[in-house]
């Protein structure tokens, strides 16, 4: 290796090994969960990816929301790198308090409005997991201990209502109610107790509600499903129905939360309060593994009393650290409304080379949350091309290519990624 190459090599990443040597070593001891591209990331730095050679990728995927304020925000790196200096940064087990675990849940849970306002104004609380999925389970947990405690369901017979296409994460019980076969296929027994119904169609749900009925999951937007946005009215009446069932209603604003839609959540935009929501990725600024159910404090302190429930990472000091900056981050920088902006920007830009694309079925979306749909199916063909081309975009249910940035993207940065969209949708 010549010495100029090491140097850079140096610069950028962890050690000097070359992409064919990480390639080799991954494929020989990592698991291919993963269809991953040909691309060894060496450096992330706000809304730009850099490979060994120092070329800069712009990152239009955002670990599918988690760097939403941008990769490495000093502000968040700072808060850990002190935590770390400072000796309160380690994991002490869930037997006893530290201020940035109270901290973190105050701040969290007085960013959301009065969850579940029905069950009284007395705030919210929050409890912390690791990776999103952990979260969609303590909220299914919740809605289970509901439907027992409060509306008298027998134990083990309470149902939840999910949707056609949906995606919350990839651990037993949460694909138990997916809909895409290939996530679940040979990975039985599943867990019972969903009733799976059409995204978007309240008669659906009204129908699929009987006495068992707990509760309703849902994504106030589809992300993996294909980034599809609910009819008008659809979380209202979802809501309604709720109320009149008594059920708990949840909505799951992994992906599309904190500011990513160009609100600071999601339901804002229908108005509609849910029982209980679900945090994560952003959360932490997409440094480390943080997640939350947030509800009403009446229903939180029904459901998990001591014993109920644990983690021994979850609301460690270094995540809540991690979380109380990425939170003021996302406040103090008003992501939301720089996401609606340049949201709206970039998405105008976007339909201009629909209308002359051969390629584009449809284009939708909210914020910096931006599908592009492909008439050929397969979005990942565009995506490889726009690889290429120094841009990192990845597929949503195969058929729709995902634009999402750190919501810090720039015009400058918008202007880049549409003279590579044109490239490979108007040839
Ligand atoms: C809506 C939604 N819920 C849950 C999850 C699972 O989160 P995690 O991968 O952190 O477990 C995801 C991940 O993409 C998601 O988009």
């Amino acid at each position: 290796m010549n010495k100029i190459k090491e140097q850079k090599q140096q610069k950028y990443g962890y050690s000097p090994i070359s992409d064919e040597e990480v390639f080799g070593i991954a494929k020989e001891y990592a698991a291919q969960h993963y269809g991953r591209f040909d691309f060894v990331v060496r450096k992330a730095e706000g809304a730009w990816l850099y490979d060994i050679e120092g070329n800069k990728y712009l990152d239009c995927l955002a670990a599918y929301s988690a760097a939403n304020q941008g990769h490495h925000h000093p502000k968040i790196v700072n808060a850990i790198v002190d935590a770390l200096r400072g000796n309160y940064a380690s994991v002490l087990s869930n037997m006893v308090y530290t201020d940035v675990m109270a901290l973190f849940s105050k701040k969290l849970a007085t960013l959301l409005p009065q969850l579940g306002p029905r069950f009284g104004n007395q705030g919210n609380k929050v409890l912390p997991k690791n990776g999103g999925v952990e979260s969609v389970e303590t909220a299914i947990k919740a809605i289970r201990f509901y439907g027992f405690k409060q509306k008298g369901i027998p134990d083990g017979k309470q149902e939840i209502i999910v949707f056609d296409n949906n995606f919350h994460g990839r651990m037993i019980t949460v694909i138990s109610f997916s809909t895409t076969e290939k996530y679940k296929k040979g990975f039985g027994p599943l867990t019972p107790g969903f009733i799976s119904v059409e995204y978007g169609n309240l008669k659906a749900v009204e129908n699929a509600v009987n006495e068992n009925t707990a509760g309703i999951l849902v994504e106030p937007m589809q992300g993996e499903g294909g980034m599809y946005q609910p009819p008008e009215g659809f979380l209202k009446g979802l809501r309604e129905i709720s109320d009149e069932n008594d059920l708990l209603l949840v909505f799951d604003e992994i992906q599309v939360g904190l500011g990513r839609t160009g609100k600071m959540f999601c339901f804002e935009y229908e108005n509609v309060i849910p029982d209980g929501i679900i945090l994560g990725k952003a959360i932490s600024g997409g440094l480390l593994p943080l997640s939350a159910f947030v509800s009403n404090s009446e229903i939180m302190d029904m459901v998990f009393t001591p014993g109920s429930d644990g983690s021994t990472f979850g609301g460690y000091p270094l995540a809540c650290v991690a979380g109380i900056a990425a939170l003021d981050v996302i406040i103090n920088e008003d992501l939301p409304a720089r996401a609606a902006k340049m949201g709206e920007i970039l998405k105008s830009r976007i339909m201009k080379i629909a209308e002359h694309s051969a390629h584009i079925k449809e284009v939708r979306g909210r914020g910096l949350f931006i599908g592009i749909e492909v008439n050929n199916g397969n979005a990942m063909e565009y995506c490889q091309k726009l690889l290429k081309l120094g841009v990192l975009a990845n597929d949503s249910h195969g058929h729709t290519i995902r634009i999402s940035p750190p919501l810090i993207i720039n015009e400058e940065q918008i202007d880049y990624l549409i003279e590579r969209l044109e490239k490979v949708l108007l040839d």
